[in-house]
């Protein structure tokens, strides 16, 4: 969750690493510090609470230098946000470490290390792994041996960088659990927690593995595996440009990547038809052997992904005749799930570094599955790597911690992954090219769509100082609301909920009053007559109703009714992908309506990688 980045060079690298800092500022935002090895082989640090920009300034105020050194951005787990708790952490002035994750046993460590005269200063987890760097460098163990012994005696997951002076031109970093790439320069050394952290510097990287652990110097970069032998890894050169992070001239990230969806849709679909079919090698080489096998799905994912699991489900069981279950990765890890023979395990995830997410994949390994396969937009990521079958998203990268291009993306791939699966079952060939004309359709759909911006600021206005809202779907649709929702709640802090329209009734409809806004979404698909009469349900009871509909539906806008018509008829197929479009500028026009911070909402991060 946090993001970490660390350099050996032969030039001051502070600057380096604060701009590292800036581009993993989206791992969290809460505090951020640096750590270097002055000229004078001096550990100086400097930390400040908000974000990196906070710590530019201190270090403009008082500034200093060094060619090796550590930076943290940090999204607070163990300990609150305070000065005390930001890393590095460090243990007097010999060690100072940088670490995203968490040391689940730090409580008894840090009891043994008390009893061994430590004194400890902030609350994290964090500090114990300083302190217990030092405790062996002090029996005479070099940086790297004292780093690997104390790996040895921690439990959790953590990607750390340790410096200390007493080795001033060396920076050990390591992984478990926790994503960390190593970045080869021209006679320098990186690591970050992603890559994009290092694109100004380096386009050559190597994904370190589980367990690895790296060396470094200016000169040097030595990997050593889990069993403590010296690895050679491929070094990748990332397609990435420097610059693939900017706004582009948009005021917000988040802006940018709803507007980008047009072409993000297009790329994820380019060059994966033939014939007017989905090829089935978009899944990768093993795909023709595996996917006749496969006669249900488990989709396992979180938050925005999750969402887009559940809409999977409807194109392949309503589509090809597919059983699929959909269920959050961190309930799914802790259960004992029955799997039926021919079942494919599928992981949704934009970053596929989610902590949850990638323990249910682990989980799954073992677990009778035909094989396990992944959607994803981040080709480095440790879910990728790990799964048999993989269909990448192509969205390119996302800044705004509210999810928006990930999510149309991974339903675009959904779709074809759904065609794959069902071809093997119900859906016949005929119905296949059908499918595939629709869902080739959608990127020109969704450009359209954005011109219903205007309409979202209109509606924005309703909204802009409301406490709740509610949001009404239907079939595929109720995880449309359900995605409606966590936009509006994320970015504008507005409490807002989703409901299958027919489940109102039951419960929610006591909330209905004129102050809660309610937003319907309204494609004319066989259950609109249905949802007619459950948005009459809320008319009846005062509520002010916003509802997106198909032309064809006859839902005009009367007292107590806003109607936004979508441009033009959309298939049940297209439905979820484009009917999400207008939402993602809804909630966005209503945080900046609210004045919050629309690219780093509060308390959020858009990496989890922590449990
Ligand atoms: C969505 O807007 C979120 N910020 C969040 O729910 C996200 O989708 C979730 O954390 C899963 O992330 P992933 O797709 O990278 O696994």
């Amino acid at each position: 969750m946090c993001g970490i980045v660390g350099a050996a060079a032969r030039r001051d690298v502070v600057p380096v690493l604060i701009e590292g800092l800036r581009r993993l500022e989206y791992r969290g935002y809460d505090s951020a510090g640096l750590a270097v090895i002055d000229e004078h082989s001096r550990l100086v640090s400097a930390r400040a609470v908000g974000k990196v920009a906070a710590l530019a300034d201190r270090l403009d105020a008082e500034p200093f230098a060094g060619q090796v050194g550590a930076a943290h951005t940090r999204w607070a787990t163990h300990g609150g946000v305070s000065e005390a708790n930001a890393h590095p952490q460090r243990s007097g002035d010999n060690v100072a470490v940088v670490h995203n994750g968490i040391i689940e046993n730090y409580e008894s460590l840090r009891e043994v290390l008390e009893g061994k005269g430590y004194g400890f200063h902030s609350q994290t987890d964090t500090e114990v792994i300083a302190h217990l760097i030092d405790s062996h460098l002090q029996t005479g163990l070099g940086l790297r041996e004292a780093v690997r012994t104390s790996l040895g005696e921690l439990d959790g997951a953590y990607a750390i960088v340790a410096v200390t002076p007493d080795e001033p031109t060396r920076l050990v970093a390591a992984r478990r659990g926790s994503p960390l790439v190593l970045g080869v320069g021209n006679g320098e050394h990186f690591v970050a927690s992603d890559a994009a952290a290092l694109l100004p510097v380096t386009r050559h990287f190597v994904f370190l593995e589980e367990g690895d652990l790296v060396d470094l110097t200016a000169d040097s970069a030595e990997v050593i595996d889990l069993q403590g032998t010296t690895v050679t890894r491929p070094v990748v050169e990332s397609s990435l440009s420097a610059d693939a992070a900017d706004k582009g001239g948009y005021r917000h990230y988040m802006l940018k990547e709803i507007f980008e969806q047009p072409k993000a849709l297009g790329d994820t679909l380019s060059e994966r038809f033939a014939h007017g079919r989905p090829l089935e090698a978009v899944l990768g080489p093993d795909a023709a052997e595996l996917l006749p096998q496969v006669r249900g799905v488990h989709i396992v994912a979180c938050g925005t992904s999750y969402h887009a699991g559940l809409v999977a489900r409807y194109y392949l069981e309503q589509g090809g005749g597919v059983p699929c279950t959909v269920e959050v990765a961190s309930e799914y890890r802790y259960r004992d799930p029955v799997v039926p023979p021919g079942t494919l395990f599928l992981a949704i995830s934009q970053s596929g570094e989610t902590a949850d997410t990638l323990a249910a994949l682990r989980f799954a390994r073992g677990s009778g599955y035909v094989a396990t396969a992944a959607i994803c937009n981040v080709p480095e990521s440790s879910l990728v790597r790990e799964s048999d079958l993989v269909l990448m998203t192509r969205a390119g990268p996302e800044i705004g911690v509210a999810s928006t291009k990930a999510f149309t993306t991974q339903l675009a791939a959904l779709g074809l992954f759904g065609m794959l699966v069902a071809r093997h079952n119900r859906l016949d060939a005929r119905m296949e090219k059908l499918y595939a004309r629709q869902l080739l359709h959608v990127p020109a759909q969704v450009e359209k769509t954005l011109q219903l911006e205007s309409a979202m600021i209109k509606w924005a206005e309703w909204f802009a100082d409301k406490h709740h809202a509610l949001f009404l779907g239907r079939g595929p649709s109720f995880p449309v609301a359900l995605e409606g929702a966590l936009k509006l709640k994320e970015i504008s802090y507005i409490h807002a909920e989703a409901y299958p329209a027919g489940e109102l009734k039951h419960g929610p409809l006591a909330l209905v009053d004129a102050d809660m806004p309610v937003v319907a979404v309204a494609p004319n698909n066989r259950l609109i007559e249905k949802l007619k009469s459950n948005l009459q349900e809320v008319r009846a009871r005062g509520g002010q109703l916003f509802v997106l509909a198909d032309p064809d539906t006859g839902i005009r806008s009367e007292p107590g009714i806003e109607v936004v018509t979508m441009p033009e008829h959309i298939e049940a197929l297209q439905a979820p992908l484009v009917y999400t479009v207008p939402l993602q500028l809804l909630a966005y026009h209503v945080a900046v309506a609210r004045g919050t911070d629309v690219d780093q909402p509060r308390n959020l991060a858009k990496s989890v990688t922590v449990e």
